[in-house]
C-alpha cells in the first residue's frame, strides 16, 4: 500500500528551497551507520509493542530505514509509516521484513490517512524537531491525535535542550570511531533561533562526506503545551525507553501522551 506521493517544499526567506525529503534522501545510505549504535531499538520496541497490544496498530512518524518498524512488525504489530524520502523508503524496502510495511509518502507536518484508529503513534530520535517550528510541530501532533483511537497513545522521543553542552560560541565537536572509519559530529547551537545545526562528517578511508541537519528544539513544557493544543495530555515522561521516570539528568526523554477526549 502506498499513498500518493507529495513533493512538499518549504522556503524560509533568503534561504534556498528545501524539500521535506532532503534529509532522508541525503542520509538514507549512512543513516544506520550514524544512528545504529547510538539508539539501540530493543527497549523501544518492547515498550511500543506492549503499548500497542497483541495485533495492535502502530503509526511511525518518519519511519526511515525501519530501525523500529521492522522489529515491531516481526513481533506481530501492524505497523504503518509516514516518510517523505524515496531513498529512505527504498532502504526500508530492501531489508527483510521492510518490504511488507505500508508507507504513506506525505509530510509529517499535516497528514490525513485513509485508515485511522491507531492504538499507538511514535515519533522517535527527535524527528519532531526536524519540523521547522512550533506551528508545524503542533500541527503534526494534532494530525497524530486525529489518527489515534480513543485512549490511544503518542510517544515522542526528543532531546532536552542543554546549552551547557556547547562552548561560549555555541559550538561542540565530538569524534567517534566506527568499523568504517571516523565519525565527527560538529554542532552549533543558535540560542536566538532555538536551533541546533548538526554536521556529521564520515570518513571511509581517505574520503570524507558531510551530512547536515537542523533541529528546531522545544523544551518538555513546550511539548506539553503543543500536545494540549493538539488534544493530547501527558500521561508519563520516561528517562528512556526502559520506562524509568524522567529526571533532571534525562537527556533524551520519552514523553507519553494520550488522547484527552473520547472520540
Ligand atoms: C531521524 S530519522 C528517524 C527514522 C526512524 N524513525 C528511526 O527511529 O530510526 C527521521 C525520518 O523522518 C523523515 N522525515 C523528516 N521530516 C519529514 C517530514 N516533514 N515528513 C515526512 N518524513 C519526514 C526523514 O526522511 C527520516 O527518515
Amino acid at each position: 500500500m502506498r499513498a500518493a506521493r507529495c513533493v512538499c517544499i518549504r522556503q524560509t526567506r533568503g534561504m534556498p528551497k528545501e524539500r521535506v525529503s532532503d534529509y532522508g534522501d541525503a542520509h538514507a545510505s549512512v543513516y544506520d551507520r550514524i544512528y545504529g549504535d547510538r539508539f539501540v531499538p530493543e527497549s523501544a520496541v518492547t515498550a511500543l509493542a506492549t503499548a500497542a497490544g497483541a495485533d495492535g496498530r502502530l503509526l511511525e512518524l518518519g519511519i526511515g530505514t525501519g530501525r523500529l518498524a521492522i522489529p515491531l512488525n516481526d513481533r506481530g504489530i501492524r505497523v504503518e509509516g509516514i516518510e517523505a524520502s524515496t531513498a529512505m523508503i527504498e532502504r526500508l524496502r530492501s531489508q527483510v521484513g521492510g518490504e511488507l510495511i505500508p508507507v504513506h509518502q506525505v509530510d509529517l507536518a499535516d497528514f490525513e490517512l485513509p485508515n485511522k484508529g491507531f492504538d499507538v503513534a511514535v515519533c522517535a530520535v527527535s524527528t519532531l524537531f526536524m519540523l521547522p517550528g512550533r506551528l508545524s510541530q503542533q500541527s503534526c501532533m494534532a494530525a497524530t491525535a486525529r489518527h489515534l483511537r480513543d485512549r490511544g497513545l503518542m510517544f515522542i522521543e526528543a532531546f532536552r535542550p542543554d546549552p551547557s553542552r556547547f562552548d561560549d560560541d555555541g559550538n561542540r565537536v565530538e569524534s567517534r570511531s566506527d568499523p568504517y572509519g571516523t565519525h565527527v559530529v560538529r554542532s552549533h547551537h543558535d540560542a536566538v533561533n532555538r536551533t541546533i545545526h548538526i554536521t556529521h562528517e564520515l570518513s571511509d578511508g581517505p574520503d570524507v562526506a558531510s551530512f547536515h541537519v537542523t533541529l528546531h528544539y522545544a523544551s518538555c513544557d513546550e511539548l506539553d503545551q503543543m500536545a494540549a493544543l493538539a488534544g493530547l495530555s501527558l500521561r508519563e515522561r520516561w528517562h528512556d525507553w526502559s520506562g524509568r521516570p524522567a529526571g533532571e539528568d534525562s537527556s533524551d526523554p520519552v514523553s507519553v501522551y494520550g488522547t484527552v477526549h473520547p472520540k
